[in-house]
């Protein structure tokens, strides 16, 4: 692999020891994935930022490394909202442990945003390359912005966070984005709602697998695509997908449409992902919820009192950007947490059956949170939590 001579120089421990080490993590994935030589990143978004995930090893592990990030790094949800975690009902055992991730990252220089949507809180641009980790983020960055990541794991990610570049192979690479599977529903106007994505991206995630597949027919918005995304990633390995004519790439003139099959999606098999089971929680915000989202769940519950546990997750920035509209949500008793999300926080293992809006969250739960999981449509949640 070509390294310039500062990677080369980094990778020989001028520049200490940490460093080296991330170089050489970063020249040994290159050279499996046959890389040619290393690309700077726009930013960083590391994984593998909850004690949940990443337990005592790999916070010993964290606590070791000395050297600061070169580029602009948020992490992952942890496992609890660092103001609100008695609230949350975190034990405090683990609350002290989480403390000890972040403070480890924090002296990394990551800014302790700990979010699944960074593209909310800064400007992500079309054909930035970049080194991010967790799979719904890696799959809107990808195909609803158009910048340039492989779906990194939570080393690899740090690594180039700290070095400031990542191997050049998979999808940094223009020719590698081309679709290899064409989708299609036999009755597109049907799926209209966010969780309806969900539910075509957990049923598609599975039929993709890793390849690329091409949507025709649908017309989703961008919380629709952050929701079809991270369900395919979650029951798939889908890190970039393309809806004709709406996501980015689908629109250039070297698009190549042309796919060697094309599978399709009945709405029957949709629909059987909805279910009617009685829950004992509701949590929206898989992916963290955007501003609009959230001004939609407050609509539906104005005037409401939750009569279940109703947890809401968005990024700190989406939050203290939108009081108002989190007040209007709190005042039903439904509450609002930042950092932190349905999946990788403990709060919810105390509960049997949990309703989400979310087909990643449905694929998720049940093994990481030991529950039945249930999806409905924000208006369904509020419904049953409000019932
Ligand atoms: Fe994000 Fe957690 Fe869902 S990381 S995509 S909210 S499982």
């Amino acid at each position: 692999m070509f390294l310039e001579s500062e990677e080369q120089q980094i990778l020989n421990g001028e520049f200490g020891e940490t460093r080296q080490q991330m170089m050489e993590l970063l020249v040994g994935l290159g050279t499996v994935f046959g890389a040619e030589r290393l690309v700077p990143i726009a930013s960083a978004q590391v994984s593998g930022a909850s004690y949940k995930t990443i337990g005592r090893w790999g916070l010993e592990w964290l606590q070791g490394l000395d050297a600061r990030v070169a580029v602009p790094t948020v992490l992952n949800p942890i496992g609890m909202d660092r103001d609100r975690w008695r609230e949350m009902g975190v034990p405090e055992e683990f609350a002290g442990k989480q403390e000890a991730v972040i403070d480890a990252y924090e002296r990394l220089g990551i800014r302790l945003e700990c979010t699944c949507t960074p593209y909310y809180l800064s400007n992500t641009h079309y054909g930035e390359h970049l080194a991010w980790a967790e799979s719904s983020a890696v799959a809107y960055a990808n195909s609803v912005i158009g910048a340039r990541t492989n779906r990194e794991g939570g080393p690899g990610a740090l690594a180039a966070a700290i070095v400031g570049r990542t191997p050049y192979y998979g999808l940094h690479i223009f020719k590698n984005r081309q679709p290899s599977i064409g989708i299609a529903v036999d009755d597109p106007a049907a799926i209209k709602d966010a969780a309806d994505y969900g539910a075509l991206g957990y049923v598609a995630g599975k039929i993709v697998g890793n390849r690329i597949p091409l949507f025709s027919g649908i017309r989703p918005n961008r919380d629709h695509l952050k929701a079809l995304g991270a369900a395919m990633a979650a029951t798939g390995a889908v890190a970039l997908y393309h809806v004709a004519g709406i996501t980015p790439e689908s629109r250039l003139p070297t698009f190549k449409a042309e796919v060697p099959e094309t599978v399709e999606i009945r709405m029957a098999e949709v629909r059987e992902v909805f279910s009617s089971i009685e829950v004992d929680a509701i949590a929206v915000g898989c992916p963290h919820l955007s501003p609009a989202e959230m001004e939609t769940l407050a609509g539906l519950l104005e005037g409401k009192k939750v009569k279940k546990p109703f947890f809401v997750f968005a990024a700190r920035g989406v939050i203290a950007g939108n009081r108002a509209a989190v007040e209007r949500i709190e005042r039903s008793g439904a509450r609002v947490y930042a950092d932190t999300c349905v999946v990788v926080s403990p709060a919810l293992d105390r509960f049997d059956a949990i309703m989400v809006n979310s087909g990643k969250a449905l694929a998720y739960v049940p093994t990481m949170c030991g529950a039945v999981a249930r999806i409905g449509t924000m208006e369904e949640c509020v419904a049953v939590a409000t019932a």
